[in-house]
């Protein structure tokens, strides 16, 4: 193994030892098995090649303070993949495999797993699950392969934890529609921004600010990511059908009610940036990466800027008391009272 530079960690993918899998084949799951080898050997004719049967997720393990590994909330993935394969009609592992499979995963990767000391960096755990059985038909995949992999990384931008960034409201690409598959977490959702990101980057900015595809008058989500505004002492996300129920932010809305602010989960127009005092993305990758502005323009590929709300160019106090509350109960600095972490036995 190269030696990790523990410093230079950004979300990129790295190499690790192995990786654990299971098939599922006609209706039997198989045991899980643990590999060296992240080769796979697939039929051209697997659904996955052809209409996308497949999902994800994403989850983080921590080394403490007191040196023991803690996993953040696995069973909340291992339901959102459930609902996610419900939605594609194909077979999904239960909550204890699952868990199961992501706790290997990372006993069997252990060196890969930062050390306490470094600050923002975690050991991420991509689960996946995909269509492999040999078709021709528009059908959902009957056979599947699930599999934990995992890659140490540091934060989304690679910059300082807490470091702004910019957005771009995109208003001529959607990510997702009104009655679509926004609030499950399909591989076939991302693809849909992976067009709309490119223009964004080559344009400076960091992030895609997603609107309500059949009005694009009220805010939904960032394409890695949740939105959520601090208005005064108001924690405020948006209510919609088509974005992902991210579970950082279920988390951050127990934090917010702890630390005795309000929160409101409702829909959220467009102009109401302008009234809110921080603006923050937040996820898993991202954990909470705040905006110092956010422009809305006619359409990305436009050079005119038609509204530029900015939002201060530092963390603003209150993200980043929610910040530290959820870093802290991650890495073992503050007691976890809502019992979030899974912790792993070496
Ligand atoms: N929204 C989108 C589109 C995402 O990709 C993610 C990342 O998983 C999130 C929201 C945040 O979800 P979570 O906090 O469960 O990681
Ligand atoms: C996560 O936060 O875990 C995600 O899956 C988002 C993706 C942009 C990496």
């Amino acid at each position: 193994m190269n030696k990790i530079d523990w410093n230079k960690l950004s979300f990129g993918y790295i190499p690790t030892k192995a990786y654990v899998y299971s098939r599922c084949i006609g209706g039997n799951w198989e045991k899980p098995v643990v590999t060296e080898d992240f080769t796979l050997t697939l039929s051209t004719f697997a659904g996955i090649f052809h209409y996308s049967p497949s999902c994800f997720e994403g989850l983080k393990a921590f080394r403490g303070v007191d040196n023991k590994i803690r996993i953040f909330r696995p069973d909340c993935n291992a339901r959102r993949m459930q609902d996610s394969a419900k939605y594609l009609d194909m077979p999904y592992p239960s909550e204890k495999m699952f868990v199961e499979m992501c706790v290997r995963c990372v006993k069997e990767n252990l060196e890969f797993l930062p050390p306490y000391e470094i600050t923002g960096a975690s050991l991420y755990l991509r689960p996946i699950l995909i269509g492999t059985n040999p078709q021709l038909g528009i059908a959902s995949s009957k056979d599947v392969l699930f599999a934990v992999m995992c890659s140490p990384v540091g934060t989304y931008s690679g910059a300082k934890s807490l470091s702004c960034g910019t957005a771009v409201i995109s208003r001529n690409y959607d990510r997702a529609s009104t009655f679509g598959s926004g609030c499950y977490k399909l591989g076939a959702n991302y693809a849909q921004s992976l067009h709309a990101y490119n223009i964004a980057h080559k344009s400076g900015y960091r992030e895609l600010l997603f609107l309500d595809s059949a009005t694009k008058t009220t805010i939904e989500e960032f394409g890695s990511s949740n939105f959520f505004a601090i208005k005064g002492d108001t924690y405020v996300t948006p209510r919609s059908n088509s974005i992902l129920p991210s579970i950082t932010n279920k988390s951050l809305r127990v934090v917010a009610a702890d630390l005795g602010l309000k929160v409101e989960v409702r829909t959220v127009q467009v102009e109401e940036l302008a009234e809110f005092d921080e603006v923050n993305s937040c996820g898993t990758a991202v954990v909470i990466t705040p905006l110092s502005s956010i422009d809305d323009k006619p359409a990305l590929e436009c050079e005119d800027v038609s509204r530029h709300y900015t939002f201060g160019k530092e963390c603003g106090k209150i993200s980043e008391k929610l910040y530290r509350r959820i870093v802290n109960i991650q890495r073992g600095l503050e007691e976890d009272t809502h019992g979030w972490c899974l912790f792993v036995n070496e």
